[in-house]
Order: structure tokens, then sequence, then C-alpha cells
């Protein structure tokens, strides 16, 4: 139920905080280990390499677990498109686990993938919103999201649960691989559910912002390096799904070699600078965009900020800060579909659960 909100998307926006809490308790053992299966973690320590399948938001998710296992655990993964892994089928490693990224566990895309490793007799694990779905019991392995049901056909905290839960994955792993990591991220998960109410909390200030900056505009781009990137990916979706603006994510050094012909006066770039590592070069490509006539609209990080920055999200770890990032991005889609009158729960043309190949 909505209880007093007047779309389900802005209530599991509004979630995200508890959903971190939740998953933090779930996961969460009374030693140093995290609550995973053990045959999980045999199936990781097992395997030589990663492939990652999945659709739309989940894949974006998956593109931020392939940073997690790659820098904490150091197993290479690969991330694919579900819909067009069997055209173009990587060459596998000689012991591949497939990890399959769905909030529904229905992806029709994603399942024919699973049947078909399935038949070659490689191990799958399905993360999900729903246990009992088809990828959960198809597949070897289940990790669970916990984030309660996601009924706006966008996906918002179905997305972060995925980011927290790659997160827990690649810690446990890198452990049973007996790798010193010099955090504790059960710890780090809590200040993200802080910080993820302080953003939620900001609800007015977005409203403001988007009436500001995308009440006329037909199109927006996102721009972001590293991390950020794939957070602009996900950014540019949410706002093309629910307020039909034509919004695309790119590689802050990919505008000159194409994209940035298309900036005119007044088009809206929304920057993504929460990675001190691209601080300066993300900046530097948001110049190149406003010499050329664009409105610039920074969203960067405390510690990272500067004067003409259109929002600041709380620190968090330099690792998680996707799970902060992506809340004022779901908050800029909700309000610019809001202003534009559009069905923000359920977009035209669209299904939550997507059965069809
Ligand atoms: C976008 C969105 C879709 C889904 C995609 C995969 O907001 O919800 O892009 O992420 O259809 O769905 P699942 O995760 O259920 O496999």
């Amino acid at each position: 139920e909505k209880g007093t909100y007047p779309h389900f998307m802005l209530k599991e926006i509004d979630e995200q905080p508890f959903v971190m809490r939740r998953i933090i308790q779930e996961y969460q053992d009374d030693s140093e280990r995290l609550k995973l299966d053990e045959d999980i973690r045999s199936a990781v320590k097992a395997c030589d390499r990663i492939y990652i399948i999945a659709a739309g938001t989940s894949y974006h998710a998956g593109l931020i677990g392939k940073q997690f296992l790659e820098k904490m655990a150091g197993i290479p993964v690969e991330v694919h498109v579900a819909s067009e892994f069997s055209y173009n089928m990587p060459l596998l490693s000689e012991k591949p686990l497939f990890v399959f990224i769905s909030q529904s566990g229905e992806t029709a895309d994603s399942r024919s993938v699973l049947v078909k490793i399935k038949e070659m007799g490689h191990p799958a694990l399905t993360i999900t919103n729903v246990p009992g779905s088809t990828l959960s019991r198809e597949a070897n392995y289940t990790l669970h999201l916990h984030a309660g049901p996601e009924i706006a056909v966008a996906s918002t905290k179905a997305y972060t649960a995925q980011i927290a839960v790659l997160a827990i994955l690649a810690v446990d792993s890198a452990r049973a691989r007996g790798l010193e990591l010099d955090f504790d991220l059960m710890q780090e998960l809590a200040i993200v559910a802080n910080a993820m109410e302080m953003l939620t909390d900001q609800k007015e200030t977005m409203d403001e912002l988007v009436r500001e900056n995308l009440g006329i505009t037909r199109n927006a781009f996102f721009i972001g390096r590293s991390t950020d990137y794939f957070v602009c990916l996900e950014g540019a979706l949410k706002l093309k799904e629910i307020s039909y603006i034509q919004a695309e994510g790119f590689a802050g050094g990919e505008l000159k070699h194409g994209t940035i012909a298309l900036i005119e006066e007044g088009t809206p770039v929304v920057a993504l600078a929460t990675q001190e590592n691209v601080n300066d070069s993300i900046r530097s490509n948001v110049q190149e965009v406003v010499a050329r006539g664009a409105n610039d609209i920074i969203f960067s990080i405390q510690g990272l900020e500067r004067d003409s920055d259109a929002f600041v999200v709380p620190h968090v770890h330099e690792l998680l800060t996707p799970l902060v990032s992506a809340v004022p991005m779901q908050l800029l889609a909700y309000y610019a579909a809001l202003h534009r009158d559009c069905d923000v729960d359920k977009p035209r043309n669209l299904a939550k659960s997507v059965t069809v190949e």
C-alpha cells in the first residue's frame, strides 16, 4: 500500500535507508564473517571468472558490482546485457560462475541465458528480490535483496539493494580468498543508510532544482567518469523512462568523440563528481560543455564540493558512493515526471517484469 504517499516510486525511494539496515541485519554475523551461504562461498572460491548477466537497471548495478568484485576480491568479472549474450557469447574461462541480477527474477532475456549455461553445466547464482521466482528456482544459489515488494515500474530500492548485496558478496569473497580489507563494510553501509535519510529529506531542494533546470527541456545529458559514469547510465535511464525526456549517460572522456556536438544553448548536463581520482577531469569536461552553452547541474560529494555545485551528497566510503548519488538521481527523475504530469508509477509502454524476449 502507498499509505500517505502520492506514488509508489516516492515511497520506495524513501524506503532505501530501511532496506540498507535490513540488509545489514540479514547479512551480518556475530563474528567477523558475513552470513553468506557456505555453498555460495565455495562456488565463488572455485571460480576463475564471474559472468554477470542482467537487463536495464539491474545491468547498471552489475557494472558497479564488477568493480567491487575485481577491486576487493580480485576476481575477473564480465558484465553482459542478457538480451545480447547469446549473439556474442564470450569465450568462457575454465571455471565460470554466472551471476544473474534480477529484481523480479522473471526477466525472460536473463532466463534464456540461464537455461543455456545450465545446459553447458555451469553454476549459477541469482541475486533477486523474489526468492521463489523463476531465476531463483532455476539457479544453483540465491542471494535475497530484502528490499520488500517494488511496485513502481521504475526500479529504485531494488537497485541500491543490488549494489549493497554485491558489495557484501565481494567482501565475503575477498575474505574467503584470504584477502585483508581495511574497512568494515557493515559499518560503512550503516553510514550510507544515514546519508540516504538525509537525502530523502531534501525533496524540496530536488523539486526546485528540477523546476529550474529540467522544466521545458526535451533532452538531458548525464556525464561522469569511473563509477560515476555507471550511476549516470542509471540516472539517465530513470529520467527517460518516467519523464520521457530524452536522456543519455556518457563517460566524460567520450564527449569530445561525438556527443559534444549535441550541446546547445541551455542543454541540461547533469555531472556526477563523487570520485576523488576523477574530480578534476570531470570538472574540466563540465567546462567544455558550459563553454558551448550547456546548463551544468553538478552533483558532488562532501569533501570534493565547489561553490557552483547544484547539490552535494554526504560523504560515504569511496566504493559506496553510488548508493548515495543514486538517490538524488531518482528524485530528479521523479520530480521531472511529476512536473510533466506523467504517470510516474506506470510509464507508457513499460511493464514491471518483462517476461518476453
Ligand atoms: C528500470 C527497470 C528495468 C529493469 C529491467 C530488469 O527502472 O526497472 O530496466 O531493471 O527490466 O528487470 P529485473 O531486474 O526484474 O530483471
